[in-house]
């Protein structure tokens, strides 16, 4: 689902790339193109349709690239389309590796025997993002009820009533149990699967007390389970950004809530060297998910050729590592390593560089790069 902006133009290369290598490899992967986004609303009126959102849950992975145009008005695409897929598929582990790879600059000074290499695991269904709230106007009474329709309290209802004295907007943030276990236990799961020692669970517990204090609470009780294997720190996320920046080197892994998450890992992409090398996952370990870029549909590059694809390119990357996991077919493993290795080798060479690096190189030529080279390490055995 390419979507809006540069969306059509980082997947075009994400699957020329990805889908190119498996081909070479005697993989055989089928891809079928969705055309929901900005023209497909305006020509019709739809945004995500009940059909749709049904066959895509018979699919092994959703491929998307971003939505969000000028001529909609903000949110509408956002969250009938993105918000939509991640709430009804249950995709409620957001996987976004942050890692400064060699050949890309940074804004921040990393001392030499330093990296920026670690991954935040984003709760994808609940927190602020429940879609509930409402506006009251001055010397108003309302009652507002809602249906949680996502996350963790899904089927909760709620009902608030308001006798406003001066006109105000309200918007309820929901943790509930189920939705912060599973995503705890997610995160100490993926940190025994690969071998890190200590995850930074991020909050803001000492204003939000209620709902964060919640969150703690159950970090702490699944976190007996894991015991030295895996320690535990809490750290307030106004902290966790300072330290992003002062001292990235000091994160292995942050596991954080929906809104927290989203923040951070801008933040994170700007210390990796940008949105053009920021990846993700949207992930229900159970069933279909979903794998994008982090960066949105940036309106003002779309169309020239101009855009970064490697954000796209490790997206795609990612998803075949978890379809490998699903399957078990190792080949998609070493395809999705060899993509990886592809990338830090194009960029550490220098050989290509867009826009956003300060080169001229177009969107297509960085794709082009990235598959020769993924095929040199196929046929060189690596
Ligand atoms: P954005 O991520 O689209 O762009 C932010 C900045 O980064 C812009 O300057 C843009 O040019 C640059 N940028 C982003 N990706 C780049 C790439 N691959 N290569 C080079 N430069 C890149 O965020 P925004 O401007 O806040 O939002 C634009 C639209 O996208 C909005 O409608 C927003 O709601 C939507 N959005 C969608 C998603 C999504 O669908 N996943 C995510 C974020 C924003
Ligand atoms: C992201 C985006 C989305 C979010 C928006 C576009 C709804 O910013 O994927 O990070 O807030 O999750
Ligand atoms: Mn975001």
């Amino acid at each position: 689902m390419p979507g809006d902006g540069i969306g059509p133009e980082v997947v075009g290369e994400a699957v020329k790339v990805g889908g190119g290598l498996v081909e070479a490899m005697g993989i055989p992967m089928v891809f079928e193109e969705f055309p929901n986004g900005a023209n497909h609303y305006l020509k019709t009126g739809e945004t995500l349709s009940d059909h749709t959102l049904k066959r895509l849950k018979g699919f092994d992975a959703i491929f998307f690239g971003a939505v969000g145009d000028p001529r909609v008005k903000p949110g509408v695409l956002e969250k009938s389309i993105l918000l939509r897929m991640r709430s009804s598929l249950d995709l409620y582990v957001n996987l976004r590796p942050v890692r400064l790879l060699k050949g890309v600059s940074t804004p921040l000074k990393i001392p030499e025997n330093s990296s920026v290499d670690f991954v935040v695991i984003r709760e994808n269904t609940e927190d602020f993002y429940v879609d509930m709230g409402g506006r009251i106007c001055e010397g108003c009474s309302s009652v507002f009820e809602y249906t949680v329709e996502t996350g963790g309290a899904k089927g909760s209802r709620y009902r608030v009533e308001v006798d406003s004295m001066h006109g105000e907007a309200f918007q309820i943030g929901v943790i509930s149990v189920k939705g912060a276990e599973r995503i705890v236990r997610y995160g100490f799961e993926y940190a025994v699967r690969k071998g890190l020692d200590r995850i930074t669970f991020v909050d803001k517990a000492n204003v939000l007390t209620e709902a964060y204090g919640l969150w703690r609470e159950i970090v702490d009780k699944l976190g007996v389970e894991y015991g030295d294997r895996v320690r535990r720190e809490f750290m307030y996320v106004d902290a966790a950004a300072l330290h992003m920046v002062l001292n990235p080197g000091r994160f292995k892994m942050i596991v954080a809530p929906n809104m927290f998450g989203d923040i951070l890992t801008d933040l994170g992409a700007a210390i990796q060297g940008g949105l053009g090398f920021a990846p993700s996952g949207n992930i229900n370990p159970e069933s279909v998910s979903m794998f994008e870029p982090v960066h949105g549909s940036a309106p003002d590059k779309a169309g020239m050729n101009i855009a970064n694809p490697v954000a796209a390119i490790l997206s795609f990357s990612l998803m075949l590592e978890h379809l490998w996991s699903r399957s078990g077919d190792k080949r998609l493993l070493e395809a999705s390593n060899i993509i990886e290795t592809a990338v830090e080798n194009v960029l550490a060479s220098g050989r290509c560089r867009t826009l956003d690096m300060g080169g001229d190189s177009k969107t297509s030529e960085m794709g082009d790069a990235v598959l020769e080279e993924s095929k040199r390490l196929l046929f060189s055995g690596r």
